[in-house]
């Protein structure tokens, strides 16, 4: 599948090869063609000038002059070649002497005089033609009874030129080759490389729902994919989980749900196979209402467990005066309390960090319970106090020891110690599945621990940091 806006790190890696390749190369190429020019142009200026040298020799002597006058073809045959230029002559004359094989325009080129030992920078180097460099050197001759003499050589470099433009056509030849090879190395590589990442894909298309268990093998993956797959397996635990809860969460609703409907449906057959007197009717609504508000109540705080955003409960924690909070929550169970003739003792020490809402919501489900499963007639303690790293909530109440073997399963949702309580209005083994995930929420801790017909729950929040 072709996303829009994506690029291809093969094609983007090969080019990158091929121009690195291409300009490194290419740049080695033209240091060393430089190199090369600038050798060459000085050998055959030292050409050049050996040759001026030996004629100022030869012509110095005056039988050699005549011969020259007598036989010039032996000069042409001497410079050899098309390219080269000679001529002999003094100043402000005709020429004694001209070789131009090649029709080349004489140059004025200025005469080393006779007592000047000639240097390679004497050679002058004039425009090419048709881009062929020119050098030409002059000197001055005495040359006994003919007098003072100028003698000019020049040549057009054309070897020279043919071998450094092949030189050129190497360099550059070469250098694209390499390009090309490194491009396809390059593609090569990063098809490799990245074959560990598409086995990746492929494992990771075929983990689902059926087999969130699963996790990417990091056995044989490069090191840089290591992270990668630690990753991705540990977002897999984190959506294992949740799944796993959520489908938890579905089938305690199903079960939990199946046995009020079944219920409701049930009397509200039978009361519909004959005729019943309103008492009657009235009796079997007024049950109804019962069993409706149960599961109202059991919807509701489902979608509590459901809904509440950990990020956003966080971030709206606040420092809850200790004592303040016990009072609020004492006076609002006062009432229920003193219904069945029980006390609330409420003390408080301190700050907790800790989302209001929430708090109150934990505090008031651990009352209630107190309230409901205490013993008549008692006092139910409400306490908090804080230490340094947190403060400690305890909500403590007489009556039947809880057994040992439900403590650890209470924060369960819908487990209830007692099972015949089941059809009651006031219970749906919520209440303490919802104190649980508000501990959770807040990075807390919680538990209970029942013994010689005392129960207390102790809740503890993290202290800010
Ligand atoms: N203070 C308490 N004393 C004795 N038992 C308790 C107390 N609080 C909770 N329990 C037991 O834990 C169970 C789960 O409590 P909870 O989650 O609040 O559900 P509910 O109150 O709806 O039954 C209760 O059914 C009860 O058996
Ligand atoms: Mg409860």
């Amino acid at each position: 599948m072709k996303i829009a806006g994506s690029y291809s790190l093969t094609l983007r890696l090969a080019l990158v090869f091929a121009v690195l390749a291409f300009v490194s190369l290419a740049g080695l190429g033209v240091a060393l063609y430089q190199e090369l020019e600038e050798q060459l142009t000085r050998r055959d200026d030292i050409q050049l000038v050996s040759r001026i040298d030996q004629l100022r020799t030869i012509l110095n002597d005056s039988n050699t002059l005549e011969l020259i006058k007598n036989k010039p073809a032996l000069f042409q045959n001497m410079l050899g070649t098309r390219e080269a230029l000679l001529t002999i002559g003094a100043p402000g004359q005709p020429p004694l002497l001209v070789v131009n094989p090649g029709n080349l325009a004489l140059p004025s080129v200025p005469a080393v005089p006779v007592e000047h030992v000639m240097a390679l920078n004497d050679v002058q180097h004039l425009p090419s033609i048709n881009g062929v460099p020119f050098s030409a050197v002059a000197a001055s001759i005495d040359s006994g009874d003919l007098g003072n003499l100028q003698v000019l050589i020049g040549k057009l470099m054309s070897e020279r030129t043919a071998m450094l433009a092949n030189y050129r056509l190497s360099v550059y030849g070469l250098a694209s080759l390499a390009a090309i090879v490194l491009a396809l190395v390059g593609c090569l590589l990063v098809y490799r490389g990245l074959l560990p990442l598409r086995r990746l894909a492929k494992h990771a298309h075929g983990i689902g729902v059926g087999n969130l268990n699963e996790r990417l093998a990091s056995a044989g993956a490069p090191r840089e994919l290591q992270p990668m797959i630690e990753a991705f397996n540990a977002m897999l635990d984190r959506l294992a989980r949740g799944f796993a809860q959520l489908s938890q969460v579905s089938t305690d609703m199903a079960h939990e749900l199946r046995t009020p409907i079944n219920n409701l449906l049930g009397e509200t057959q039978v009361a519909l196979q004959q005729p019943r007197s309103i008492d009657a009717y009235q009796q079997l609504l007024a049950s109804n209402v019962e069993e409706l508000e149960r599961l109202t109540r059991m919807l509701d705080n489902m979608l509590f467990l459901a809904r509440t955003d950990p990020a956003s409960a966080l971030s709206q924690r606040q420092e809850l005066d200790a004592a303040d909070e016990m009072q609020r929550i004492a006076d609002y169970f006062e009432g229920l309390a003193a219904d069945v003739g029980m006390c609330i003792e409420a003390r408080g020490r301190g700050v907790i960090w800790a989302e209001p809402m929430l708090l109150r919501r934990a505090l008031a489900n651990l009352c209630a319970n107190a309230i409901k499963y205490g013993a008549a007639d008692s006092t139910v303690q409400v306490e908090a106090f804080a230490e340094a790293d947190g403060s400690y909530l305890r909500v403590r109440n007489q009556g039947a020891t809880i057994p040992a073997e439900h403590l650890s399963r209470l924060f369960e949702r819908f487990y209830r110690v007692d099972q015949s309580r089941e059809r009651s209005a006031q219970s749906n083994g919520l209440g303490l599945s919802i104190v649980a995930t508000i501990m959770q929420l807040h990075h807390g801790r919680y538990r209970v621990s029942s013994d010689n017909g005392q129960t207390c729950f102790e809740l503890f929040f993290p202290a800010r940091n």
